[in-house]
């Protein structure tokens, strides 16, 4: 199962998050009667919008992180007739209870290593025709905050999958999805002072980087990287999709792996 989060912590915190889910849910075609698969729920944000938005249809609601789905129940008390909950990992094929009309997500899918493997298990639960509407880090994300902890540690972790435009396209192809809508737009996440920063790269960019450090160690090295970046900004590029699943696989695709030149 992927890790935990601070649940609490994230939803204490303005986040970026909420622009990105309005835009990705003006690409999501719903006449209100469908059943949709938020993955990646987190604390249920788009779950609540989604059920606001199909007064007929489901939500599924899958996330690995059984602290955020604690907090989604919490947010959704009283709201769950049409609502299924799955504690899953989107790494292997999902077990739901039936196939959906669309899978939405927002700021998961670039914590997700593979991406071949995941949009073929999006595929497998998809109806032929199923929209595909997400959003998630792409090539060039949060490159300031990279290259700060680059600075900071000899080994850093490869938690993140920040794809580009090019591969991702290939890879939707080779799952099924056509009609493909992908790009990347530069969006940073300005900071009106220094210790919310300070919270946010804690509990929202840098927890991976953190569970691999000494407790005592954590606050010192979050505020170097703080300290280490051009200006109280998260500089971030968003990847955007929008597909459509064909109803079976597409032929296969060898995709290239391309990295941040800083990164090379
Ligand atoms: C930054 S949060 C985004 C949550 C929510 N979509 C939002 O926009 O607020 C990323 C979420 O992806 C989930 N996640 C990451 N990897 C996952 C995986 N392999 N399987 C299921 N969920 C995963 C995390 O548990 C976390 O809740």
């Amino acid at each position: 199962m992927p890790r935990e989060w601070d649940a609490h912590g994230y939803d204490t915190l303005p986040l970026p998050h909420e622009r990105w889910s309005l835009r990705a849910l003006s690409h999501l075609l719903l006449t209100g009667g469908e059943t949709v698969l938020d993955a990646g729920c987190g604390t249920g944000r788009d779950t609540a919008a989604l059920l606001g938005r199909l007064p007929g249809g489901r939500v599924i609601a899958v996330d690995g992180s059984t602290a955020m789905l604690d907090q989604l129940r919490v947010r959704l008390d009283g709201r769950t007739d049409r609502l299924e909950i799955v504690h899953a990992d989107l790494t292997q094929p999902l077990q739901l209870p039936g196939p959906v009309d669309a899978v939405f997500s927002v700021a998961a899918f670039h914590w997700i290593p593979d991406h071949d493997a995941l949009f073929g298990n999006l595929a497998a639960v998809l109806v032929p025709g199923g929209q595909l509407v997400f959003e998630c880090g792409g090539y060039g994300n949060i490159a300031s905050v990279i290259h700060a902890v680059d600075s900071l540690v000899d080994d850093v972790p490869d938690v993140w999958n920040f794809a580009d435009v090019a591969e991702t396209d290939a890879r939707l192809r080779a799952a099924g999805f056509v009609n493909t809508e992908v790009g990347l737009v530069t969006d940073p996440a300005v900071f009106p002072d220094d210790d919310l920063l300070v919270r946010y790269l804690e509990t929202v960019v840098l927890g991976a980087h953190l569970d691999r450090l000494r407790v005592d160690e954590r606050a010192a090295f979050i505020r170097a990287v703080a300290d280490r970046l051009p200006a109280p900004v998260v500089d971030y590029v968003r990847l955007t999709v929008r597909a459509v699943f064909a109803g079976q696989p597409g032929p296969p695709s060898k995709v290239v792996r391309s990295r941040p030149a800083e990164q090379q």
